[in-house]
């Protein structure tokens, strides 16, 4: 499928430096998914990244984002504003693989710190082109929504943690159709997700989260998948077998 779209990889493997890694038994290294992190390579437009709370997703994509260049916050590789003292230790043991293409946009995005980039955008008054309305006075699923839309422009490097979040069934398609046209204009994207409306984009790997480590699955071996479904086959029963 979308066999006609570009191939950027600007971002190739994630690679664990394990040598220097100075104890697997402390955090974030005691992590299954960073205890078993050797070379990872990732696909060239879409990744999704999903398991339990707490399977060290964020943890993942902020030391990736880091790496790269970016806010451990979120934001531009213009942000430097941190309201949070230091970010895992897991940036400095990672290596970045990157394709001799360069991007020319980039964006880090965190549900958890949405807020504190919306005040950056502010102090840095460029909120003029969010469409004029401060990124504060609109919803959270609005304001995304308005920065995947005005603020991303292609040809980038996107890490996005939990985009779903606040967003409704429709504006989830309307993301899904947003990371389509940017993944045509020559985009990547890094996602940590429990949507399965997001992970149904078919031209993506999944890796899952465990107690195992990372894993590449199937959209339908996902429990987002199995479960969504065999809920909606019959929600009357379901809700019966779970109160029971
Ligand atoms: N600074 C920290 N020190 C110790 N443990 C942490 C720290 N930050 C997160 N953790 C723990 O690491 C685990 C993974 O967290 P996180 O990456 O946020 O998971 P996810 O995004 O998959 O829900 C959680 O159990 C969390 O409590
Ligand atoms: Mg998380």
């Amino acid at each position: 499928m979308f066999s006609h779209v570009p191939e950027p990889r600007y971002l190739t493997h994630v690679i664990l430096d394990r040598a220097s890694v100075p104890s697997f038994e402390e955090y974030p290294f005691n992590l299954p998914i960073v205890r078993s992190l050797d070379r990872l390579e990732l696909h060239p437009r879409v990744n999704f990244f999903i398991g339990e709370n707490g399977s060290g997703k964020s943890t993942l994509l902020e030391a990736i984002a880091v790496r790269w260049g970016f806010n451990a916050e979120g934001g531009t590789k213009n942000f430097n504003f941190s309201t949070r003292a230091s970010h895992s230790r897991l940036s400095d043991q990672i290596r970045l693989s990157r394709s001799a293409n360069r991007p020319l946009d980039g964006f880090f995005f965190r549900a958890e710190s949405f807020f504190n980039v919306a005040t950056e955008i502010e102090r840095l008054g460029v909120d003029g082109c969010y469409g004029g309305k401060p990124l504060h006075e609109m919803s959270h699923g609005e304001a995304f929504l308005t920065l995947m839309t005005t603020r991303v422009d292609g040809h980038g490097l996107y890490l996005l943690d939990e985009p779903e979040a606040a967003l409704s069934p429709q504006r989830q398609l309307a993301i899904l159709t947003r990371i389509h046209d940017l993944v045509m204009d020559s985009s990547q994207f890094l996602i940590a997700t429990h949507s399965p409306i997001l992970l149904a984009y078919p031209d993506a790997w999944i890796f899952e989260c465990s107690g195992e480590g990372l894993r590449r699955i199937e959209y339908e071996e996902t429990e987002h998948y199995r479960v969504t479904r065999d809920f909606l086959m019959n929600p009357a029963r379901m809700i019966k077998l779970l109160t029971e």
